[in-house]
């Protein structure tokens, strides 16, 4: 946990944390420096290390604290915005493209599990896409039309493996997989300090510049690090302040994990068609129980404030479909990045010749995040890279009419959030705060995010996100400040704990 870090904790971060690394103390040099050490950074550190590149890590927080270890680490290769919309936007080149990267970072994984000898409770399982609604299952035909065109493995069956539940006729993809992601990033981890790569904690990137052989990452506290490329996987890019993020948007989803008797529901992912989709799948815990992990509720990031309200509908959601649910043991909550044209955003920064980036992951973060290094790697050593050109971050990013509208719908969210500079605030005043909650209020001319701390202690910061201005909101679930334009998380005490943000907010002017 990071200092301020009240954030929810997943239950891969209970049961097994990453590594525990110092903070970088002094500057440094090497080949590559990767910033952000969560599923797509350690996977583009590791592929470098293998091919003899000096690479160090730095992480703002806790090594693999951040949003991988807040996935349900579905490894699914099937797209979850489907290819029938990929191929509208991008045709089938294209989509046939994406899923052969998909197929790669799931296959990748595996042989990396076994040359490493991480045990990770890797699994290969089946996929199942059912319909929420019986109208829903013309969206499945054209999906099922759609995949045959572009030679994904897909069939149809009777039903999907929802025990409580006749779910009708649902589509099976062999060969998806699982696996527990915490445990996967340790191995990681562990492989890049064995060839010689150096990991550093708590070690804030604070600025970054082009020189004429490289690039030269500042950080916080004082130390320079000199490499010769840099690449930023921090889930949304802290090095750029609008190319990307004019690109993509933030999303909430949520989490909740309870045990089930062993063998009472199967070992496969299962996701059904609700445009905020429920993600389901099992995580061995012993000879007798398994822990059923299911997601979903997700909305735009900073747009809803009924969290709690949204877990018990998930769990009433699982009980009702999965009778052998004891109740959530876990819940928890992450943040997504939706990309306007379905597909990450991986290889080099717009504008810099050295510095690369991985973002825009979806609701597939696992296996874009591994996609992504086997997209930068190639291009960092200098050899051709398969996956570049769908993944390039410079892509004129095309749309379908239905994908555009949303993209705008979204996007107005961050044009509103300004009109809230003259709002009249959410309380009158710190006295109707309970201790553990945060709100804006209104003082006079300005506004003031206000926490007030379990021991009755109030701290006042500016609620002007320090990224690009717009107003952050209180959530209450996970006890930190949100950005709902593009993302950035702030403490209670005004500390980043989530770019695009670098900055933490400031002290409130008197
Ligand atoms: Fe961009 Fe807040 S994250 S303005």
């Amino acid at each position: 946990m990071n200092v301020g870090d009240e954030r929810s904790i997943s239950y891969w971060m209970h049961e097994a944390p990453v590594i525990d690394a110092p903070p970088l103390t002094a500057d440094a040099e090497c080949d590559v420096v990767v910033i952000g050490s969560g599923i797509a950074g350690l996977s583009t550190a590791y592929e470098l290390s293998r091919f003899g590149r000096s690479v160090i890590v730095i992480d703002r927080g806790g090594i693999g604290n951040g949003m991988t270890a807040r996935t349900t680490a579905h490894l699914a290769t099937e797209l979850d915005d489907f290819y029938s919309e990929l191929i509208k936007v991008r045709g089938e080149d294209e989509a046939r493209l994406y899923h052969d990267s998909q197929v790669a970072a799931v296959n990748r994984i595996e042989a990396i599990c076994r040359d490493e000898d991480i045990d990770a409770d890797f699994a290969r399982v089946d996929g199942y896409l059912f319909p929420a609604e019986p109208d829903h299952c013309s969206w499945l035909e054209e999906e099922y039309q759609a995949c045959k065109s572009i030679n994904v493995d897909v069939e149809w069956v009777e039903k999907a493996p929802v025990p409580g539940i006749e779910t009708g006729m649902a589509l099976r993809f062999p060969n998806q997989g699982r696996f527990h992601p915490t445990k996967y990033l340790r191995g990681l981890a562990q492989a890049i300090l064995a060839r010689g790569g150096r990991i550093y904690a708590n070690t804030v990137h604070a600025g970054d510049k082009e020189t004429d052989d490289g690039v030269e990452i500042t950080t916080e506290a004082g130390p320079v690090i000199r490499a010769r490329a840099a690449v930023f996987c921090t889930n949304s890019p802290t090095n750029d302040k609008v190319a990307i993020h004019a690109k993509q948007t933030p999303d909430r989803t949520y989490v909740v994990a309870g045990r089930v008797p062993k063998g009472s529901v199967p070992d496969a992912l299962v996701w059904d068609t609700y445009e905020a989709y429920h993600y389901v799948r099992i995580q061995p815990l012993d000879e007798t129980e398994d822990l059923l992990i299911v997601g979903g509720g997700d909305h735009r990031s900073g747009e809803a404030y009924d969290m709690e309200q949204r877990l018990a509908d998930l769990e009433s959601w699982t009980r009702e479909r999965y009778p052998s649910f004891t109740g959530a043991e876990y819940r928890w909550s992450g943040m997504v990045f939706e990309p306007i044209d379905f597909m990450p955003f991986s290889g080099r920064n717009p504008g810099n010749t050295n510095i690369y980036i991985h973002t825009g992951d979806s609701g597939q973060g696992i296996t874009n995040g591994v996609a992504g290094s086997l997209t930068i790697m190639p291009l960092i050593i200098g050899e051709d890279s398969r996956y570049a050109p769908v993944f390039d971050p410079a892509r004129k990013s095309l749309t379908s009419t239905s994908s555009i509208g949303e993209f705008i719908r979204e996007q107005a969210g961050a044009v509103k959030n300004f009109a809230e500079y003259i709002g009249p605030g959410d309380v009158k005043s710190a006295d109707e705060l309970q201790p553990g909650e945060g709100a804006i209020i209104r003082e006079g001319l300005k506004q003031v995010a206000t926490f007030k701390a379990e021991d009755g202690s109030v701290i006042r910061r500016s609620p002007v996100c320090t990224h690009m201005g717009c107003l952050v909101h209180w959530n209450g679930f996970e006890r930190c400040w949100d950005c709902p334009c593009h993302g950035s998380q702030f403490a209670p005490d005004g500390q980043v704990l989530n770019g695009p943000a670098v900055k933490p907010l400031a002290e409130v002017e008197e």
